[in-house]
């Protein structure tokens, strides 16, 4: 990691999130909640948590947002990208995420925040008809557009910079293609409206271009190939992704951890959901399902070490479902099965029902990853950042090597890079 003298976090933060639905405004209420002291940013490593730093008389847990210069809450402006007009507060009442009390307590400030018309090539998100979008000869003039867009958001907001968090919908499943191998390529691509340029890969061009550091929220294919890591280090941008990790996925990387430290064998793991949100409702798509289970199934891989122990992980059925169920909303509900196996091979079964809320473990990992980000761009971090991978269910890793799932070694290396911030700083 190449760093320089740390600029302090003065002035407003702009935090850009395209896609405002459950997961932004769920974000944008809370820290308007919490900045006035009317809620607890519980979940949030950057608000409650510590980094344990070396003192002169031992080690000592300081306060993260002490133990490193990060933007306050009381800096951030927050905006964002929309297919729907809504404002914050009727996307967020839509959401059905927050009670009507909560957002009564901040609904002029969610009011004011109001998306700007969105880039949507509809065959990247196909159970989607959005009526707040931009029209634009070519996918070069969007990426201009969005360009645009960011900078009056910053004039508009009196922010010297800005951070942005990729919440939009999932988009169908892509790999890589020619035209992601270069800048020169894709930026041919964008003028000749390559089909395999979607929308988030336009937003995130336009925001690496206007120095802006982003995270991918989502599954798809959005920062993490080739030309667009040339792009972050070239203009200095720091990115992460990609998927936040919230309910399952966060709970298959801290059991699975726990039993391969204890030398228990697996054969399989079945895990299966439902949920009812847009989110759901998008990947009832098949293509952006596969979006999903792609990012799901790599985790138990890199947990597990099947290569070294063949006798205990050699041979595991791992299967991922999600199901679209309306009832539910937001409240998602996941079962896993583990069958597992102990002394002498002898079965045993665990099962985990977790009733989580997806929308309320995703929106403090929006929040760090934002200030996160800020912190590495001023530390002058850039390119891909995998200490970050904390936060994720496909975590970005340098070519040919796999990727960290465990929670707990994801902790380390995001507490190691912090320390060396902290040192820095010092
Ligand atoms: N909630 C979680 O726990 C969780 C976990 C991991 C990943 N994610 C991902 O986070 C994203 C957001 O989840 P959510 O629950 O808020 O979904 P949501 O459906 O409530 O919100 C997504 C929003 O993105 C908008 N959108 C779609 N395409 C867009 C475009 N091109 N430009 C601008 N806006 C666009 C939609 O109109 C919608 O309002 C999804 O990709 C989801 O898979 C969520």
């Amino acid at each position: 990691m190449s760093q320089s003298r740390l600029v302090p976090p003065s002035g407003r933060l702009g935090v850009l999130l395209p896609g405002m639905g459950a997961v932004a405004t769920t974000t944008i209420a809370g820290v308007m909640l919490a900045r006035r002291g009317l809620g607890l940013p519980v979940g949030s490593l950057t608000q409650m948590g510590t980094l344990p730093l070396r003192r002169a008389n031992g080690a000592e847990e300081v306060p993260l947002k002490e133990a490193v210069p990060l933007a306050g809450l009381h800096q951030l402006a927050f905006g964002g990208w929309d297919l729907f007009p809504d404002d914050a507060l009727a996307s967020a009442t839509n959401a059905e995420v927050l009670s009507e009390k909560h957002l009564g307590l901040v609904a002029e400030e969610l009011r004011a925040v109001k998306p700007m018309p969105a880039v949507f090539y509809p065959e990247f998100v196909r159970r989607l008809h959005g009526t707040h979008v931009k029209s634009a000869p070519s996918k070069a003039h969007m990426v201009e557009q969005v360009r645009e867009d960011v900078r009056r958001f910053l004039r508009d907001e009196g922010c010297d910079r800005a951070v942005a968090v990729w919440c939009g919908s999932t988009e169908v499943y892509r790999e890589a293609s020619a035209v992601h191998q270069t800048i020169e390529r894709f930026e041919d691509g964008l003028r000749h409206d390559s089909p395999e340029i979607s929308n988030s890969q336009i937003y995130a061009w336009a925001l690496l271009q206007e120095g802006v550091p982003m995270a991918n929220g989502s599954p798809a294919l959005t920062l993490d190939f080739p030309a667009m890591y040339e792009l972050a280090r070239e203009r200095g941008v720091p990115i992460a992704g990609k998927d936040f990790k919230t309910g399952q996925t966060l709970m298959k990387t801290i059991v699975a951890p726990g039993l391969k430290t204890r030398m228990l064998g697996l054969r399989g793991w079945y895990s299966t959901n439902i949920l009812g949100n847009r989110d759901g409702e998008v990947l009832d798509d098949p293509d952006s399902f596969r979006s999903k289970e792609v990012s799901k199934l790599g985790v138990l891989e890199s947990i597990l070490h099947a290569g070294e122990h063949p006798a205990l992980y050699g041979n595991v059925a791992h299967k991922v479902r999600i199901d679209y169920y309306p009832p539910r909303g937001d409240q998602k509900e996941g079962w896993d099965n583990i069958d597992l196996f102990g002394w002498l091979n002898y079965p045993m079964q665990m099962k985990i029902n977790f009733l989580c809320r997806d929308s309320i473990l995703a929106a403090p990992i929006v929040l760090d990853l934002a200030l996160l980000l800020d912190l590495a761009k001023r530390a002058g971090m850039s390119g891909m950042q995998d200490w970050l991978g904390f936060y994720f269910k496909a975590p970005m890793s340098p070519a040919g090597t796999l990727p960290v799932h465990d929670l707990f070694a994801q902790h380390s290396r995001l507490h190691d890079a912090l320390r060396r911030i902290a040192r820095e700083e010092a």
